[in-house]
């Protein structure tokens, strides 16, 4: 595979305009005309980019999507909280308005493309988060600009490839989350790839169906029972709770085994079942981990992901926490200068583990070189 293009291979930038992609779709809170940025982990991550071409005289318009706005402007996916923040830690460096405000942008529509790159010498994409998208942003610049991939896009190639390619032995997936419907194609891939599953999390109760336990109210997918089933019979172990925590028919916190009772509701995973998650992760030697255990933003329903996100700062192993909610459960539990690496990609990273390309990459290989 052609090596992806890097901010060096864009040559002298002094006094170029350069159009960088960023990923600033940062969690806000607020009511929707005076939004609040809860977490800027993303915008802080482009800095090493913004940095780099500043200092080398070039001038920076970042261009990013907030939210998913559906192809019209809205004040709750405005960018201005988001220009404010970047404002202060980058002067002097613009920030176009949300790219999704323009039905061009989803479905890639080229005189979107013309619109965006008209007036700019060179284009970065350091929006890790979004390179999954085949959107304008993404795929269309690199067909007539010279591009690079920016330092953070650089940094989570080299780390999740690494993880794909090489991982330390033994490996170990931890996956949660609401929905198995977004998991299967990552776990059905790294089937091939990891030593065992670790499943936590709302989707843990479509696989503890397959295995025929009641599961009360609990969230679960009935269509998706078939294909848990299969991955249950596959060569990888898959590590499921063995006990739960949640709420009973009237609403009552509960512990239970394996099995809820009629009415019960799971939301997080129980201490037995933390414990034995513990195990496991101490004794890997690499972890991907990508998804909440539990409703965790309820402190009644915390324990599981902070239990795990416990482990992952204590193991030995490479740790990696890819997704926005287990990053932000992470952070809420102040361990995420704890692990090896925490990606800005939730779905990216995911795809990537399990496709090894994005179509955003494959545009960055295929653009014009600075001559
Ligand atoms: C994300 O938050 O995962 C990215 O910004 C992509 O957002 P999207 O799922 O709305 O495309």
């Amino acid at each position: 595979m052609t090596p992806l293009p890097l901010l060096e291979d864009l040559g002298d930038v002094r006094g170029k305009r350069v159009l960088v992609r960023t990923d600033f779709n940062v969690p806000m809170s607020g009511a929707d005309d005076a939004r609040v940025i809860v977490d800027d982990f993303r915008i802080l991550s482009a800095l090493p980019t913004i940095n780099y071409l500043t200092d080398r005289g070039a001038t920076v318009v970042c261009a990013s999507h907030l939210g998913r706005p559906k192809g019209a402007p809205s004040a709750k996916y405005s960018m201005a909280p988001v220009r404010a923040r970047l404002a202060e830690i980058a002067p002097g460096v613009e920030l176009l308005e949300n790219l999704r405000f323009n039905p061009g942008e989803e479905t890639n529509d080229p005189s979107f493309v013309a619109e965006l790159i008209a007036g700019f010498d060179l284009y970065v994409d350091d929006a890790f988060g979004a390179t999954h998208r085949a959107h304008a942003s993404i795929v269309g610049p690199p067909k007539t600009l010279p591009s690079a991939a920016g330092r953070l896009l650089q940094r989570e190639i080299e780390v999740l490839g690494a993880l794909r390619e090489k991982p330390n032995r033994p490996f170990v997936a931890v996956l949660g989350g609401a929905k198995v419907s977004d998991k299967i194609g990552v776990i059905e891939a790294l089937q091939e790839r990891v030593d065992a599953f670790i499943i936590g999390g709302g989707m843990c109760f479509t696989f503890l169906a397959a295995k025929g336990y009641p599961v009360g109210d609990s969230i679960c997918q009935p269509e998706l029972i078939d294909v848990c089933k299969k991955l249950l019979e596959g060569k990888v172990p898959i590590h499921l709770p063995e006990d739960i925590v949640g709420l009973d028919a009237d609403g009552v916190y509960s512990t239970y085994g394996i099995r809820l009772p009629k009415g019960a509701k799971g939301l997080d995973i129980g201490p037995g079942s933390a414990a034995a998650f513990t195990d496991i992760i101490m004794d890997a030697r690499a972890v991907f981990w990508n998804g909440p255990m539990g409703m965790f933003e309820d402190a009644r329903f915390a324990n599981g992901t902070r239990t795990v996100a416990q482990a992952m700062a204590d193991t030995k192993a490479f740790t990696v926490v890819g997704g926005g909610d287990s990053a932000a459960a992470l952070a809420q539990f102040k361990l995420d200068d704890e692990v090896d690496h925490v990606s800005t990609g939730g779905g990216a990273s995911l795809e990537y583990l399990e496709l090894g390309d994005l179509p955003g990459l494959e545009a960055l290989r295929g653009a014009p070189r600075v001559k």
